[in-house]
């Protein structure tokens, strides 16, 4: 496999590549947000704005020049989390709200920007790899890949929003520590039902970070 930035060239490849691989998200399969092969316009912009950040990375399997994973890495500034609660009040969409709206809410209360003293976060945003290449250690490569673009970059603090227990796994070992852990299945409606009915092992969602001096 080959390891290198994503070139806007590649832009729409991966978005068809993220189209049928990350629907397998654990939030999302909950939530039901995207469906596989099918476009997803809202987090598709959010996919494109990360990738025009211009430190996201691609495996390209070389024989069939495929893309096997990614990660889609962006800067995150002081000020954005709240940024971003103010623009979900104009989305209509409930599962992107749903989605979002969690990610928001933990991250403005752990504000890793105080705790660390920093206006910038290199974030690895979106991890996915293609069905029929998981297992062997491409997200793990991929995460050494990202850590190496964000110490080029002269970031202090790198961080992900780990929503898969396959995730929490790879930071680990890459070093990283669990910053905040929540339980999917505290979340209740007004009726008592689950909001983010994950499916196990996913049963958490854990902010993790890194400092890379
Ligand atoms: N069952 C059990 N363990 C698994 C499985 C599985 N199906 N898949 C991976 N793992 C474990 C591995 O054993 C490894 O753990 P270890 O170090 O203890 O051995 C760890 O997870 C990572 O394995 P990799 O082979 O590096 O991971 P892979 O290349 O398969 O990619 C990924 C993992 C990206 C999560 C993939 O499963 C995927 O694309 N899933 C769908 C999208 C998704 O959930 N993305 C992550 C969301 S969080 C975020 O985007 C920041």
């Amino acid at each position: 496999l080959d390891y290198s930035i994503i070139p806007p060239s590649r832009f729409n490849a991966v978005i068809e590549h993220l189209r049928v691989n990350f629907p397998d998200e654990p939030l999302n399969a909950s939530v039901g947000l995207c469906l596989h092969g099918i476009p997803c316009p809202l987090l598709e912009h959010h996919d494109l704005k990360t990738m025009q950040d211009g430190m996201s990375i691609m495996a390209v399997d070389k024989e069939k020049n495929k893309i096997a994973g990614v990660a889609l890495n962006g800067t995150s500034k002081r000020g954005e989390t709240e940024q971003s609660i103010e623009e979900m009040k104009t989305i209509e969409n409930l599962e992107y709200r749903r989605i979002f709206g969690l990610l928001n809410d933990v991250n403005l209360e752990l504000d890793l920007f105080s705790k660390y003293n920093v206006d910038k976060i290199f974030e690895v945003r979106i991890l996915s790899v293609d069905s029929s290449y998981r297992g062997k250690g491409i997200a793990k490569e991929l995460f050494a890949q990202s850590e190496a673009m964000a110490r080029k970059n002269a970031f202090k603090v790198m961080k992900t929003d780990a929503t898969s227990l396959f995730t929490q796994k790879v930071a680990e070992s890459q070093g990283f520590w669990v910053e905040k852990s929540v339980n999917y299945h505290d979340y209740k409606d007004e009726q008592g039902k689950k909001i983010y009915d994950t499916r196990p092992p996913h049963l958490h969602y854990k902010v993790m970070a890194k400092l890379i001096e």
